[in-house]
């Protein structure tokens, strides 16, 4: 074929060349992982994706937390298209637009209710919403007469982000790990685990030990510097969908309040319905300062986050200098925000938080069986954010050497089954403990579970023959 200058002829050749590319093992894309040989996705249909080469995968994961809705809902792309040939881009230092103002309205409507007055930034995705949110905090305590307060405190075994600021407030070793010497340290508090509890303790007779573990630090030598804290309600990630017990997120909030420090809930995996309410922290009924959302708001439709700031903090800025010293070009995209209104709108006429309860308790029932399994150590999660840890030992919870990188093993036959999950190494120490996380969209069907958990079945008989 002639390369042509213009027209669908330039398409179709432009396709080619990248084919070419691919096969000739000279693809242009900077990839994850230049070991790693990933198959080429051209369509998703509710919860599946097929590829290039003719296959389909049961996505699981809803890659990575992101896709709550199914993929290929027509009408959000078609919402999106009307709004870009409308008015594509309008910079929010000389304009807003309809879009994220009605977006914005929508998400604090969903928030706590000391969000009823907030406000709304919105983001490109999950880590821009960290960083927004830790200049914001910092900010926040110069506006209200407290400038020595500046740490953003943090918890082990966490993640908010991959850029500088987020990293710096993540516990995540293997995500630090080469970055180490550019991070600061502003301090990292206990993860709240209770599988394999940093304490050695057992709920209830711990006592909340590690929140408490917030107070003493908070109330340390330092205590005039923190200016907020950071956490995921239910970690993602980092520890394989692990849910505090009764009693730690108020006693979290119930520190952070008394001791003048924001709290910050990171919810860019956990927001947006994926445990059955808007925001994981309703479940226990508490209000913080700031929540941060991602992956769900636009359900990879867009990319797009959001950091809603309540009442009390809005009040701050208003009161006082009245301009955040911060911004991004695209922040608050017309587009974007587009996108974030129409998956609201499909969720309504869905009712679709509402499945994620019954749809979170046939995907449980399916993976029953899998705890019976030797090496299936914990079946854990909250709604749809679920995760699988795997041990060597079920009775000493003692996990498996890194170096045999189970979870990495387990997803590749996973996949093989045509099974998509997420799997990340390092649970018990930031180094040992394999866990796969499961987060599909919430349109899954119990028949898909039972898919998912059959093909996990064989995934585990591969990986460890009898
Ligand atoms: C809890 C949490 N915070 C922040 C982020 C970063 O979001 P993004 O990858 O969209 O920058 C993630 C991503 O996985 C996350 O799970």
């Amino acid at each position: 074929m002639r390369l042509t200058a213009a027209g669908s002829g330039a398409k179709r050749e432009s396709v080619t060349i990248a084919q070419r590319r691919r096969m000739s093992n000279e693809a242009a894309l900077f990839p994850r992982n230049f070991h790693k040989k990933m198959p080429v996705a051209v369509r998703g249909e509710g919860c599946w994706i097929f590829t290039e080469d003719g296959r389909k995968y049961l996505d699981a994961a809803g890659q990575a937390a992101v896709v709550n809705i199914g993929h290929g809902v027509a009408e959000i792309g078609r919402a999106m298209a009307a709004q870009s040939s409308q008015l594509a881009f309008a910079s929010t230092t000389q304009f807003h637009s309809e879009p994220a103002e009605k977006l914005a309205a929508r998400l604090l409507a969903m928030a706590p209710p000391n969000f009823r007055n907030g406000r709304v930034y919105f983001t490109s995705g999950g880590s821009e919403a960290t960083e927004t949110a830790i200049k914001l905090a910092r900010q926040y305590q110069l506006e209200i007469g407290k400038p020595s307060r500046y740490r953003i405190l943090s918890r082990r075994q966490s993640y908010h982000g991959n850029t500088l600021g987020a990293m710096t407030v993540s516990g995540n070793v293997a995500r630090r790990a080469p970055y180490e010497p550019m991070l600061a340290e502003w301090g990292h508090i206990a993860p709240c685990f209770c599988y394999h509890c940093p304490f050695e303790k057992t709920f209830p007779q711990c006592e909340l030990a590690c929140a408490n573990d917030l107070d003493s630090f908070a109330g340390g030598g330092d205590a005039d510097s923190a200016a907020a804290f950071i956490c995921e309600p239910v970690v993602g990630a980092t520890l394989g969908a692990a849910a505090p017990p009764e009693g730690y997120a108020s006693r979290i909030a119930e520190i952070c309040h008394r001791r003048g420090v924001l709290l910050i809930a990171d919810e860019v995996m956990s927001g947006m319905g994926r445990t059955g309410k808007p925001f994981a922290v309703q479940h226990w009924g508490i209000e913080p300062d700031i929540i941060l959302t991602g992956k769900g708001t636009a359900s990879g439709y867009a990319p797009l986050g959001a950091m809603l700031v309540a009442a009390n903090v809005v009040e701050a800025f208003k009161k006082g200098s009245g301009a955040f010293m911060h911004g991004f070009t695209y922040q608050a995209h017309p587009v974007a925000t587009t996108a974030g209104n129409a998956v609201l709108d499909y969720i309504e006429a869905h009712d679709l938080f509402a499945r994620v309860a019954p749809a979170s308790q046939a995907l449980i029932e399916a993976l029953m069986p899998l705890r019976a399994h030797r090496h299936v150590g914990d079946i854990r999660g909250l709604g749809l954010l679920g995760g699988i840890e795997f041990v060597r030992d079920k009775a000493t919870r003692a996990p498996f050497d890194a170096a045999e990188g189970i979870c990495e093993k387990i997803r590749a036959a996973a996949m093989e089954e045509g099974v998509l999950t997420y799997p990340t190494q390092g649970c018990v120490d930031g180094k040992h403990g394999d866990h796969i996380l499961l987060a599909p969209p919430f349109i899954i069907t119990p028949e898909e579970s039972s898919l998912i958990a059959r093909s996990l079945d064989s995934a585990l008989a591969k990986v460890f023959p009898e």
